[in-house]
């Protein structure tokens, strides 16, 4: 009932009437039509999902490292190959977890690639090309590559 009232719909609207009124609220919601309001695709699935808050975060991009291949591979990293790669990331980025890092390196399950002594990661800002990186490889090369861009906000 809450969903039709933000749609200012009556309770006996029917498919089609709710359908256009979800385009609607999309429409003048969407990021393209409000090019500077960062916040306005937020405010409308607020308006329909009240439930919903918005946490600041100073991410300026997520990296997501599969946990399960750092587990597979005894940690694979660091000085004695036992470290995780996501631990030794944040470590040569100076990076700490949460939300008030200027990146987020998480570990994930799984992530379907499952590569041979080696472990996936996705660059959330490139989200189209995967890595697999081997064990024992150059992370601060790694690092660098993916380190947070000071004007990436
Ligand atoms: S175990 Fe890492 S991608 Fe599947």
């Amino acid at each position: 009932m809450r969903a039709l009232e933000a749609l200012e719909l009556d309770s006996d609207a029917d498919f089609d009437a709710v359908k256009a009124a979800w385009r609607r609220l999309a429409k003048a919601n969407h990021p393209d039509v409000r090019p500077g309001d960062a916040d306005a695709a937020v405010r409308g699935a607020a308006r329909v999902a009240p439930q919903l808050k918005h946490v600041p975060s100073a991410w300026s991009g997520a990296v997501l490292v599969c946990g399960k291949c750092s587990k597979k591979i005894d940690g694979g990293f660091g000085k004695k190959g036992r470290t995780p790669l996501a631990k030794v990331l944040r470590k040569i980025l100076g990076l700490k977890k949460g939300r008030k890092a200027p990146l987020g390196v998480v570990e994930t399950r799984c992530l379907g690639v499952c590569p041979r002594g080696a472990v996936a990661l996705i660059d959330g800002r490139d989200p189209h090309r995967w890595l697999v990186v081997p064990q024992g490889a150059d992370v601060a090369e790694l690092a660098a590559r993916l380190a947070p861009q000071p004007d990436a906000r």
